[in-house]
Protein backbone atom coordinates (compact mmCIF):
# COMPACT_ATOMS: atom_id res chain seq x y z
CA UNK A 1 0.00 0.00 0.00
CA UNK A 2 2.74 2.62 0.91
CA UNK A 3 4.38 2.08 -2.35
CA UNK A 4 1.03 3.03 -4.29
CA UNK A 5 0.51 5.92 -1.57
CA UNK A 6 3.73 6.83 -2.79
CA UNK A 7 3.31 6.68 -6.83
CA UNK A 8 0.25 8.46 -5.88
CA UNK A 9 1.57 11.32 -3.83
CA UNK A 10 4.24 11.69 -6.85
CA UNK A 11 2.05 12.26 -9.73
CA UNK A 12 -0.81 14.82 -7.38
CA UNK A 13 2.60 17.09 -6.81
CA UNK A 14 3.60 17.08 -10.44
CA UNK A 15 0.05 17.18 -11.55
CA UNK A 16 -0.62 20.26 -9.34
CA UNK A 17 2.63 21.96 -10.20
CA UNK A 18 1.41 21.45 -13.53
CA UNK A 19 -1.75 23.35 -12.82
CA UNK A 20 0.19 26.07 -11.57
CA UNK A 21 2.23 26.56 -14.57
CA UNK A 22 -0.78 26.45 -16.77
CA UNK A 23 -3.04 29.35 -14.99
CA UNK A 24 -0.21 31.20 -15.34
CA UNK A 25 0.00 30.32 -18.97
CA UNK A 26 -3.22 30.59 -19.96
CA UNK A 27 -3.29 34.17 -18.61
CA UNK A 28 0.24 34.83 -19.89
CA UNK A 29 -0.99 34.14 -23.30
CA UNK A 30 -4.56 35.46 -23.16
CA UNK A 31 -6.05 32.36 -23.44
CA UNK A 32 -8.71 32.46 -21.07
CA UNK A 33 -11.45 32.94 -23.56
CA UNK A 34 -10.27 30.06 -25.39
CA UNK A 35 -12.83 27.97 -25.13
CA UNK A 36 -15.50 30.89 -24.96
CA UNK A 37 -17.34 31.75 -22.48
CA UNK A 38 -18.55 27.91 -21.44
CA UNK A 39 -17.33 25.74 -18.57
CA UNK A 40 -16.81 22.86 -17.77
CA UNK A 41 -16.82 21.77 -21.42
CA UNK A 42 -15.20 24.19 -24.47
CA UNK A 43 -17.62 26.37 -26.09
CA UNK A 44 -20.47 23.46 -24.96
CA UNK A 45 -18.86 20.85 -26.37
CA UNK A 46 -15.14 18.75 -26.44
CA UNK A 47 -12.51 20.63 -28.22
CA UNK A 48 -13.21 19.69 -32.20
CA UNK A 49 -9.99 18.96 -34.02
CA UNK A 50 -10.96 21.16 -37.13
CA UNK A 51 -10.98 24.37 -35.68
CA UNK A 52 -8.26 24.09 -32.73
CA UNK A 53 -6.39 28.10 -31.74
CA UNK A 54 -3.85 27.55 -29.57
CA UNK A 55 -5.73 29.88 -27.21
CA UNK A 56 -7.94 26.91 -27.18
CA UNK A 57 -5.89 24.02 -26.51
CA UNK A 58 -3.83 26.18 -24.05
CA UNK A 59 -7.21 26.57 -21.97
CA UNK A 60 -8.69 23.46 -22.74
CA UNK A 61 -5.64 21.42 -21.45
CA UNK A 62 -5.14 23.52 -18.58
CA UNK A 63 -9.17 22.05 -17.37
CA UNK A 64 -7.85 18.82 -18.34
CA UNK A 65 -4.88 19.28 -16.30
CA UNK A 66 -6.77 20.48 -13.72
CA UNK A 67 -9.34 17.82 -13.66
CA UNK A 68 -6.43 14.85 -13.93
CA UNK A 69 -4.88 16.66 -10.89
CA UNK A 70 -8.03 16.87 -9.15
CA UNK A 71 -8.62 13.34 -9.05
CA UNK A 72 -4.77 12.43 -7.57
CA UNK A 73 -5.49 15.37 -4.78
CA UNK A 74 -9.01 13.36 -3.91
CA UNK A 75 -7.52 10.38 -3.93
CA UNK A 76 -4.32 11.22 -2.25
CA UNK A 77 -6.29 12.95 1.10
CA UNK A 78 -8.77 10.11 1.31
CA UNK A 79 -6.19 7.24 0.94
CA UNK A 80 -3.52 10.06 3.24
CA UNK A 81 -6.37 10.40 5.94
CA UNK A 82 -6.85 6.54 5.79
CA UNK A 83 -3.59 5.29 6.80
CA UNK A 84 -1.32 7.68 7.73
CA UNK A 85 -1.85 8.54 11.48
CA UNK A 86 -0.36 12.09 12.24
CA UNK A 87 -1.49 15.73 13.46
CA UNK A 88 -1.61 17.30 10.12
CA UNK A 89 -2.95 14.52 7.82
CA UNK A 90 -6.72 15.35 8.55
CA UNK A 91 -6.53 19.13 8.00
CA UNK A 92 -3.83 18.89 4.98
CA UNK A 93 -6.24 16.45 3.69
CA UNK A 94 -9.34 18.94 3.88
CA UNK A 95 -7.72 22.12 2.77
CA UNK A 96 -5.57 20.17 -0.01
CA UNK A 97 -9.69 18.87 -0.99
CA UNK A 98 -11.47 22.67 -0.14
CA UNK A 99 -8.92 24.89 -2.22
CA UNK A 100 -8.96 22.93 -5.35
CA UNK A 101 -12.80 23.06 -5.12
CA UNK A 102 -12.46 27.20 -4.68
CA UNK A 103 -9.47 27.32 -7.33
CA UNK A 104 -11.82 25.42 -9.95
CA UNK A 105 -14.68 27.79 -9.22
CA UNK A 106 -12.85 30.47 -9.62
CA UNK A 107 -11.59 29.44 -12.68
CA UNK A 108 -15.17 29.23 -13.82
CA UNK A 109 -16.63 32.18 -12.61
CA UNK A 110 -13.50 34.10 -14.32
CA UNK A 111 -14.75 32.48 -17.87
CA UNK A 112 -18.71 33.07 -16.98
CA UNK A 113 -18.73 36.26 -15.48
CA UNK A 114 -15.63 38.10 -16.84
CA UNK A 115 -12.44 38.73 -15.42
CA UNK A 116 -12.05 41.46 -12.69
CA UNK A 117 -7.85 41.76 -12.02
CA UNK A 118 -8.32 42.37 -8.40
CA UNK A 119 -10.31 39.01 -8.34
CA UNK A 120 -8.42 37.48 -10.68
CA UNK A 121 -4.99 37.96 -8.76
CA UNK A 122 -6.45 35.99 -5.86
CA UNK A 123 -6.76 32.70 -7.97
CA UNK A 124 -2.87 32.31 -8.19
CA UNK A 125 -2.41 32.95 -3.89
CA UNK A 126 -5.37 30.39 -4.06
CA UNK A 127 -3.45 27.85 -6.22
CA UNK A 128 -0.32 28.12 -3.77
CA UNK A 129 -2.26 26.84 -1.40
CA UNK A 130 -3.68 23.95 -2.78
CA UNK A 131 -0.17 23.04 -4.21
CA UNK A 132 1.53 23.76 -0.71
CA UNK A 133 -1.15 21.40 0.93
CA UNK A 134 -0.81 18.93 -1.41
CA UNK A 135 3.21 18.78 -1.46
CA UNK A 136 3.21 18.85 2.76
CA UNK A 137 0.67 15.92 2.06
CA UNK A 138 3.20 14.07 0.19
CA UNK A 139 6.14 15.24 2.66
CA UNK A 140 3.66 12.56 4.98
CA UNK A 141 3.49 9.98 2.93
CA UNK A 142 7.51 9.81 2.61
CA UNK A 143 7.98 10.22 5.98
CA UNK A 144 9.80 13.04 4.90
CA UNK A 145 10.28 13.79 9.04
CA UNK A 146 12.58 10.93 9.73
CA UNK A 147 15.10 11.20 6.81
CA UNK A 148 16.17 14.88 8.56
CA UNK A 149 16.05 15.78 12.75
CA UNK A 150 12.69 17.50 12.16
CA UNK A 151 10.74 15.24 14.73
CA UNK A 152 12.95 16.86 17.53
CA UNK A 153 13.39 20.12 16.33
CA UNK A 154 11.75 22.93 19.25
CA UNK A 155 11.34 26.15 17.53
CA UNK A 156 10.98 28.44 20.26
CA UNK A 157 8.44 31.41 20.44
CA UNK A 158 10.54 34.71 18.32
CA UNK A 159 11.54 31.90 15.22
CA UNK A 160 7.73 30.45 15.67
CA UNK A 161 5.90 34.17 15.43
CA UNK A 162 8.33 35.14 12.67
CA UNK A 163 7.43 32.35 10.31
CA UNK A 164 4.13 33.19 10.78
CA UNK A 165 4.62 36.66 9.79
CA UNK A 166 6.66 35.59 7.00
CA UNK A 167 4.98 33.26 5.41
CA UNK A 168 1.67 35.94 5.44
CA UNK A 169 3.63 38.66 4.53
CA UNK A 170 5.02 36.61 1.39
CA UNK A 171 1.58 35.51 0.72
CA UNK A 172 1.10 39.74 0.04
CA UNK A 173 4.05 39.83 -1.96
CA UNK A 174 2.20 37.25 -4.37
CA UNK A 175 -0.72 39.08 -4.66
CA UNK A 176 0.59 42.32 -5.91
CA UNK A 177 2.15 40.23 -8.10
CA UNK A 178 -0.56 38.32 -9.50
CA UNK A 179 -2.00 41.77 -9.69
CA UNK A 180 1.08 42.67 -11.85
CA UNK A 181 0.17 40.19 -14.11
CA UNK A 182 -3.50 41.09 -14.27
CA UNK A 183 -3.30 44.34 -14.90
CA UNK A 184 -0.71 44.35 -17.63
CA UNK A 185 1.58 46.26 -15.49
CA UNK A 186 4.93 44.10 -16.62
CA UNK A 187 6.34 46.92 -18.27
CA UNK A 188 4.95 49.82 -16.99
CA UNK A 189 8.71 50.70 -15.72
CA UNK A 190 11.85 49.52 -16.58
CA UNK A 191 14.47 47.40 -14.81
CA UNK A 192 16.24 50.79 -14.20
CA UNK A 193 13.20 52.87 -13.01
CA UNK A 194 15.27 56.40 -13.75
CA UNK A 195 15.10 58.96 -16.18
CA UNK A 196 17.59 61.63 -16.50
CA UNK A 197 19.15 60.38 -13.61
CA UNK A 198 16.06 60.80 -10.85
CA UNK A 199 13.47 58.13 -9.88
CA UNK A 200 10.51 58.12 -12.47
CA UNK A 201 7.36 59.60 -10.85
CA UNK A 202 4.25 57.07 -10.74
CA UNK A 203 1.90 58.32 -13.33
CA UNK A 204 -0.62 55.65 -14.08
CA UNK A 205 -2.52 53.04 -11.86
CA UNK A 206 0.16 50.27 -13.92
CA UNK A 207 3.50 52.20 -12.50
CA UNK A 208 1.81 52.37 -8.53
CA UNK A 209 1.09 48.53 -9.28
CA UNK A 210 4.89 48.19 -10.51
CA UNK A 211 6.53 49.96 -7.95
CA UNK A 212 4.69 48.38 -5.07
CA UNK A 213 5.31 44.73 -6.23
CA UNK A 214 8.96 45.79 -6.35
CA UNK A 215 9.29 47.84 -2.79
CA UNK A 216 7.35 44.35 -1.09
CA UNK A 217 9.88 42.43 -3.07
CA UNK A 218 12.67 43.86 -2.05
CA UNK A 219 11.58 44.11 1.95
CA UNK A 220 10.57 40.50 1.38
CA UNK A 221 14.40 39.79 0.55
CA UNK A 222 15.34 41.82 3.21
CA UNK A 223 13.26 39.81 6.24
CA UNK A 224 14.27 36.00 4.63
CA UNK A 225 17.96 36.79 4.74
CA UNK A 226 17.52 38.54 8.08
CA UNK A 227 15.51 34.92 9.16
CA UNK A 228 18.71 33.19 7.51
CA UNK A 229 21.32 35.07 9.91
CA UNK A 230 19.12 34.39 12.93
CA UNK A 231 18.71 30.82 11.76
CA UNK A 232 22.35 30.93 11.42
CA UNK A 233 23.20 31.71 14.90
CA UNK A 234 21.03 29.85 16.98
CA UNK A 235 19.66 26.73 15.13
CA UNK A 236 22.20 25.81 12.42
CA UNK A 237 23.00 22.22 14.03
CA UNK A 238 19.60 21.04 12.75
CA UNK A 239 19.23 19.93 8.92
CA UNK A 240 16.00 20.59 8.41
CA UNK A 241 16.40 24.16 9.35
CA UNK A 242 19.34 24.56 7.72
CA UNK A 243 18.59 23.33 4.19
CA UNK A 244 15.58 24.92 4.36
CA UNK A 245 17.24 28.55 5.26
CA UNK A 246 19.34 27.46 2.34
CA UNK A 247 16.63 26.91 -0.11
CA UNK A 248 14.87 29.76 0.57
CA UNK A 249 18.04 32.14 0.03
CA UNK A 250 18.62 30.51 -3.21
CA UNK A 251 15.22 30.89 -4.46
CA UNK A 252 14.34 34.10 -3.47
CA UNK A 253 17.72 35.02 -5.84
CA UNK A 254 16.59 33.10 -8.66
CA UNK A 255 13.02 34.56 -8.01
CA UNK A 256 14.14 38.01 -8.17
CA UNK A 257 16.71 37.62 -11.45
CA UNK A 258 13.55 35.87 -12.90
CA UNK A 259 11.51 39.06 -12.22
CA UNK A 260 14.06 41.53 -13.42
CA UNK A 261 14.57 38.79 -16.73
CA UNK A 262 11.29 39.05 -17.40
CA UNK A 263 10.96 42.83 -17.75
CA UNK A 264 14.37 43.06 -19.19
CA UNK A 265 13.13 40.64 -21.84
CA UNK A 266 9.56 42.49 -22.53
CA UNK A 267 8.11 39.44 -20.37
CA UNK A 268 9.39 36.40 -22.18
CA UNK A 269 7.24 33.57 -21.79
CA UNK A 270 9.79 31.30 -20.13
CA UNK A 271 11.48 33.79 -17.42
CA UNK A 272 7.56 34.78 -16.31
CA UNK A 273 6.87 30.97 -15.85
CA UNK A 274 10.29 30.39 -14.25
CA UNK A 275 8.48 33.68 -11.88
CA UNK A 276 5.93 31.24 -10.94
CA UNK A 277 7.37 28.16 -10.13
CA UNK A 278 10.32 29.43 -8.24
CA UNK A 279 7.60 31.38 -5.83
CA UNK A 280 5.56 28.58 -5.69
CA UNK A 281 8.66 26.42 -4.39
CA UNK A 282 9.35 29.45 -1.68
CA UNK A 283 5.75 29.03 -0.59
CA UNK A 284 6.07 25.03 -0.24
CA UNK A 285 9.22 25.71 1.84
CA UNK A 286 7.73 28.27 3.83
CA UNK A 287 4.51 26.02 4.59
CA UNK A 288 6.44 23.12 5.78
CA UNK A 289 8.14 25.58 8.18
CA UNK A 290 4.62 26.28 9.47
CA UNK A 291 3.72 23.11 10.10
CA UNK A 292 7.33 22.30 12.08
CA UNK A 293 6.58 25.56 13.78
CA UNK A 294 3.16 24.50 14.93
CA UNK A 295 4.29 21.07 16.42
CA UNK A 296 6.98 22.85 18.32
CA UNK A 297 6.12 22.84 21.90
CA UNK A 298 9.09 25.70 22.78
CA UNK A 299 7.58 29.01 24.19
CA UNK A 300 10.71 30.83 25.53
CA UNK A 301 12.87 33.45 23.31
CA UNK A 302 14.56 32.97 20.80
C1 LIG B 1 10.57 38.59 -3.62
C2 LIG B 1 10.49 38.55 -4.84
C3 LIG B 1 9.29 38.42 -5.72
C4 LIG B 1 8.16 37.68 -5.58
C5 LIG B 1 7.76 36.79 -4.42
C6 LIG B 1 7.38 37.88 -6.79
C7 LIG B 1 6.15 37.27 -7.06
C8 LIG B 1 5.45 37.41 -8.23
C9 LIG B 1 4.25 36.71 -8.56
C10 LIG B 1 3.56 35.68 -7.67
C11 LIG B 1 3.86 37.11 -9.79
C12 LIG B 1 2.61 36.62 -10.55
C13 LIG B 1 2.99 35.40 -11.35
C14 LIG B 1 1.82 34.85 -12.11
O1 LIG B 1 0.72 35.42 -12.14
O2 LIG B 1 2.01 33.78 -12.71
C15 LIG B 1 4.79 38.10 -10.25
C16 LIG B 1 4.71 38.75 -11.45
C17 LIG B 1 5.66 39.64 -11.89
N1 LIG B 1 6.79 40.07 -11.21
FE1 LIG B 1 7.42 39.43 -9.41
N2 LIG B 1 8.07 38.74 -7.62
C18 LIG B 1 9.23 39.10 -7.00
C19 LIG B 1 10.19 39.95 -7.47
C20 LIG B 1 10.11 40.66 -8.65
C21 LIG B 1 11.09 41.62 -9.11
C22 LIG B 1 12.36 42.03 -8.37
C23 LIG B 1 10.64 42.07 -10.34
C24 LIG B 1 11.25 43.05 -11.31
C25 LIG B 1 12.11 43.95 -11.08
C26 LIG B 1 9.40 41.39 -10.61
C27 LIG B 1 8.65 41.57 -11.74
C28 LIG B 1 7.47 40.94 -12.02
C29 LIG B 1 6.75 41.10 -13.27
C30 LIG B 1 7.15 41.98 -14.43
C31 LIG B 1 5.62 40.28 -13.18
C32 LIG B 1 4.54 40.08 -14.26
C33 LIG B 1 5.02 39.03 -15.23
C34 LIG B 1 4.07 38.88 -16.40
O3 LIG B 1 3.08 39.59 -16.53
O4 LIG B 1 4.38 38.03 -17.23
N3 LIG B 1 9.10 40.55 -9.56
N4 LIG B 1 5.77 38.26 -9.28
Amino acid sequence: MKKYMKLLAVLAVISMAFVVLGGALVTKTGSADGCGRSWPLCEGELVQLSDVTPEKLIEFSHRATTMIGSIFVIALAIMSSIYIKKRETKPLAIISVLFLIIQALMGAAAVMWGQNPYIMALHFGISMISFASVLLLALLVFEFDNKFDARELVIKKKMKVNIYWLSAYTYFVIYSGALVRHEGAGLALPVVPFNDGSLITPQSIQQIVQYGHRTLALILFIWICSTAYFAYKHYWNYRVIKYSMISLVVLLLLQITSGILSVFSGLSLAFALMHSIFITLIFGVLSYLMILSSRSKGDTNY
